[in-house]
């Protein structure tokens, strides 16, 4: 019934699916920052360095890895804020971006915290 054809395409699937178990996280990061740059976080936003909104890492360690801080930049991103880092406002982004997608990028934000890369 099975050709060798058959089981050599069935180890294929089977090692496709092992490098993607493995690389969960990385693709989640790749994600994050395919997002921020898709809903345009990048435009004023790097990872280093202050462009019109404070650098990634910046912010990574300003804020601890937590649940609070989550809620809190979800907010903050869709939204727009002022005030917690100059007097330049972010505008609201919740037309481009969805909290599903925040999400990843903050994941990818707290991946530049020091120490942890
Ligand atoms: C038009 C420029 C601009 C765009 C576009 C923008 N930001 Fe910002 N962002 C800012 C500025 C300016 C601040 C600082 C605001 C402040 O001082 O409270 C900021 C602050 C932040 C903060 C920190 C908020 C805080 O309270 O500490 C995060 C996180 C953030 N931006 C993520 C994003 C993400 C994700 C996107 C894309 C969906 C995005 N930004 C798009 C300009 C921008």
């Amino acid at each position: 019934m099975y050709s060798a054809g058959h089981v050599k395409w069935a180890l294929a699937l089977i090692c496709i699916a092992l490098m993607l178990s493995g690389s969960v996280r990385a693709a989640e990061l790749i994600e994050g920052k395919d997002v921020a740059r898709k809903s345009l976080c990048l435009g004023c936003h790097a990872e280093k360095q202050k462009v019109v909104g404070p650098a990634f890492a910046e912010i990574a360690r300003r804020y601890d890895n937590t649940p609070q801080s989550y809620t809190y930049l979800i907010n903050r991103i869709k939204n727009g804020g002022v005030g917690a880092w100059g007097a330049v406002p972010m505008p609201a982004n919740k037309n481009n971006i969805t909290e599903d997608e925040i999400r990843k990028v903050i994941d990818w934000i707290f991946t530049m915290k020091t120490g942890e890369r």
